[in-house]
């Protein structure tokens, strides 16, 4: 593994199983059972030039977890680029005050132009419709524990990634990600316009994977085993196509229907999130609400472990962990949703 993470290429299966087991074992601190410190006196400097909810906190909570502590700026008008400062300028100085550093930025290549310039580990949060190492990394992990739980074994599994396959940054990742493992088969389905780069299936397909592109979500799916949907990235579109795109239709909605009649009670549905609750959006519906199948949030709290997982092995401390943990002094409730788990 590169001593940045920008993009899935660089790892190959040994580095991913690595990551995998490396975030099993700092499960008991991100459900708050134990306390570290490996990572104390080290700074994170959390970069976030687009909207984030969950990869800046989570990064943000993951560090921290660790021992470490956590410098952010959020938006460029916070940040001295809304002065004409250069990336490469932005990554030498904040080198000088951050041991890692989390970046997001709207345009593809950006993050891997800023790394270029500093030798602290960097961590690609997300660039434009490139790629998102960490989120593929948190899905991985999370459909390999949702199969230990099921009894499943990733080998030979069917897959479906549907919604914006052109623009969804995760699905670059992950599809990549998944060709490292035995061949699966991987079906893709996303509305006209919104397909999954050519040279991305090409790659996946030169892997000895089965894929296959389908127009809805309207046939069989009772082999399915994960469907994972996207939200449609309209901040990602031209005029051109804000203007033609009039959202999803039917065809293409993940909901309690099509998981009921078309998969079977062992599909799992999971979803980068943001999901879109906003009328006419649609990419999951929350009729799904409460139903086990559901793993949006137990993906959402997998990001945790795997993230600390990252920032263990980028700086090099993934071997301490055990020697350094003792029990949380405070109070934690013994489940944190209500609804969904
Ligand atoms: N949160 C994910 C991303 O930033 C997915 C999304 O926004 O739809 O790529
Ligand atoms: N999944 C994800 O990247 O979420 P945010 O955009 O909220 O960070």
């Amino acid at each position: 593994m590169s001593h940045h993470l920008l993009t899935v290429d660089s790892l190959n299966r040994e580095s991913v199983d690595h990551l995998l087991r490396v975030a099993a074992r700092m499960e008991p601190i991100a459900q708050r059972r134990q306390v570290t410190r490996v990572l104390e006196g080290a700074v994170l400097g959390n970069l976030f030039f687009e909207a984030s909810t969950r990869t800046r906190v989570s990064f943000n909570a993951a560090f921290c977890r660790l021992g470490g502590s956590v410098c952010d700026t959020t938006g460029f008008t916070f940040s001295s680029m809304a002065k004409g400062e250069s990336l490469y300028d932005t990554s030498r100085v904040m080198s000088g005050y951050c041991d890692a550093i989390v970046m997001r930025h709207p345009d593809q290549g950006s993050v891997a132009e800023f790394a270029a310039a500093t030798n602290v580990p960097v961590i690609n949060g997300g660039d434009g419709p490139g790629e998102h190492p960490s989120q593929a990394l948190l899905d991985l992990y999370t459909i390999d524990k949702e199969f230990q739980r099921l009894g499943k074994s990733l080998s030979g599994a069917h897959i479906l990634l549907t919604g914006d396959l052109k623009y969804g940054r995760t699905v670059h990742s992950l599809i990549k990600l998944l060709s490292l493992y035995d061949p699966l088969r991987i079906t893709l389905v996303s509305p006209p316009g919104l397909e999954m780069p050519s040279k991305l299936i090409d790659l996946v397909a030169s892997r000895g994977h089965r894929i296959e592109q389908r127009d809805s979500l309207a046939s069989d799916f009772a082999d399915l085993d994960v469907v994972y949907t996207t939200r449609i990235q309209k901040e990602r579109f031209t005029d051109e196509m804000n203007e033609s795109f009039q959202g999803l239709s039917d065809d293409f909605m993940v909901n309690r229907d099509f998981l009921d009649h078309r998969c079977s009670q062992s599909t799992i549905v999971m979803h980068p999130l943001p999901r879109d609750s906003r009328p006419g959006a649609n990419d999951l519906n929350l009729d799904l609400n409460g139903d086990p199948r559901l793993a949006i949030f137990r993906q959402t709290d997998n990001g945790i472990p795997m993230r600390m997982a990252i920032f263990a092995t980028l700086l090099n401390v993934d071997k301490l962990i055990e020697q350094d943990l003792r029990p949380v002094r405070w109070y934690v409730p013994s489940q944190i949703g209500t609804l969904d788990r």
